[in-house]
Order: C-alpha cells, then sequence, then structure tokens
C-alpha cells in the first residue's frame, strides 16, 4: 500500500518529536503492509515554517537514518499546506511541494480548518486551477462544517479537486460523525485516496489497512484496494522509480 498523508519526519510539525520515535512510526508502517510513504509535514505559516526545500533536506536526512536501520520503507514527499493567505505567494515563490502531476495538473495536499469552511476558499481554488494546480483536499471527513452540513463539500466537488479521506474516519476512529462523513463522501465516488495521517504510535499510527477494509464494505474490494495504492500510485509515480517502471507489486 501507499500512504500519501503522514507525519513521519522528526521534530518539525505535531508528528514525532524524536528520531527514535519516528524510526518507530516507520517500523509500524512497514509491519501494516505500506510499501511507500509521502512525508506530508504541515506547513502553516506561522506556526510550522516548513517549505519544500527544507522538507527535501529533512527526508535525505531520514532516508538515510532508514536505510541505516533497515527499515525497507521507501519515502517520497510533499506537504500538508493550510489555506491561508500566503498560498499564492509560495505558489510563486515555489515553495510548495507536489506530489506529481495528473492530467496535467500539479497536484498539493490542501487543508482547510477543522472548524469550519471559510468563505472565499473556492475563489483560491479557481486561482489554481488557472495555473495548472489541483488541490487534494485533505480529510475533508473531519471538518465540522462538511459533517454538520456534507453540501459544504459540493463547491469542492464542482470544481474537480482530488480528496483525501483518513483511513482511521472511514474505520471509526474519528467518531461517528466523521465515520458517517466520510461514507456519505465514499459513496459520491469522488474520494482519490485513503491516507493514515499518522503523528504517533500510540493514537495515530501510520496504518492504512481497517480503513481500507472498511471501505470495502461501502465501495468493494477493488475499489477499496484502488485507493490505497492505484490511485495514490498514479499521484506520485514520479517520486519512485520501482512505481514509474510498473514492476512494484503490493
Ligand atoms: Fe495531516
Amino acid at each position: 500500500m501507499i500512504d500519501l498523508h503522514c507525519h513521519l519526519l522528526p521534530g518539525i510539525d505535531d508528528g514525532p518529536d524524536t528520531l527514535e520515535q519516528a524510526l518507530e512510526l516507520a517500523r509500524i508502517a512497514v509491519a501494516n503492509g505500506i510499501t511507500h510513504s509521502v512525508l506530508t509535514p504541515h506547513i502553516h505559516p506561522g506556526r510550522y515554517e516548513n517549505d519544500a526545500a527544507s522538507i527535501q533536506a529533512e527526508l535525505k536526512t531520514f532516508r538515510a537514518a532508514l536505510e541505516a536501520e533497515n527499515i525497507p520503507l521507501q519515502l517520497g514527499f510533499a506537504g500538508e499546506v493550510r489555506l491561508s493567505a500566503e498560498i499564492p505567494m509560495m505558489i510563486e515563490q515555489g515553495q510548495i511541494p507536489f506530489y506529481g502531476e495528473l492530467d496535467g495538473y500539479h497536484v498539493f495536499l490542501l487543508e482547510l480548518p477543522h472548524s469550519h469552511v471559510p468563505p472565499g476558499s473556492d475563489k483560491l481554488v479557481e486561482w489554481l486551477l488557472q495555473r495548472n494546480i489541483r488541490p487534494m483536499i485533505a480529510h475533508p471527513e473531519r471538518n465540522k462544517d462538511i459533517m454538520r452540513k456534507p453540501d459544504k463539500i459540493q463547491p469542492f466537488i464542482e470544481l474537480d479537486c482530488l480528496f483525501q479521506l483518513t483511513a482511521g474516519s472511514v474505520a471509526g476512529d474519528f467518531g461517528e460523525a466523521a465515520q458517517n462523513t466520510a461514507r456519505l463522501i465514499l459513496e459520491t465516488g469522488k474520494v482519490s485516496v485513503l491516507a493514515s495521517d499518522a503523528h504517533n504510535a500510540l493514537y495515530r499510527p501510520p496504518r492504512l489497512d481497517h480503513g481500507r477494509d472498511a471501505a470495502a464494505e461501502i465501495v468493494g474490494s477493488d475499489a477499496a484496494h484502488e485507493l490505497v495504492f492505484d490511485r495514490p500510485r498514479q499521484l506520485i509515480q514520479n517520486q519512485f522509480a520501482d512505481l514509474r517502471n510498473g514492476d512494484h507489486l503490493d
């Protein structure tokens, strides 16, 4: 399986604090059947001052640590970019890391605030689309506005955004409201990927299996498998030679 949203890099956001904790998360991912993890630290001006260059530097160090420990997890990177007024400037300055390209659009992970859908979010998406950039909306099923009123996701569907659900939401780890909302969004057929959004070993580990299995009950096992393998692979194959060459078996 391929995990497109997780916080495994130590000390740069609210993921693991230490390298030891980070290595433990990588081991858990491997044990869960994850072969490729795309690290997505928070990029949130004023709170987590990460950008494409700083994340790439941290990735290099972590990759070397995994090799030294013989942990067979392949790493790529992007970022979880909080919706903010700074996004256009950061795009123009090349500070936003993209997963890769899909259908001629560069794709990055966009996080709405958990509390609501800010007015004008659709205008930002339009601005991005005009520049051949398509956002993938991170865990819409955990947004309080969307949980209360699932129609709030409609403008993003109409703008052809991609959607990432958190595997644990589908499995019920985030409560009934998030689980029901995840089900509704899955039933639209618009979900692109399930991802772990892992932060720590205890409460938010890097696992996809339970979410995939819960999704299989809703959309069938073939479609559920696509959400943890084929679809993420399309998005990030340029970051991994084995995925690009098609010689990787899950
Ligand atoms: Fe996240």
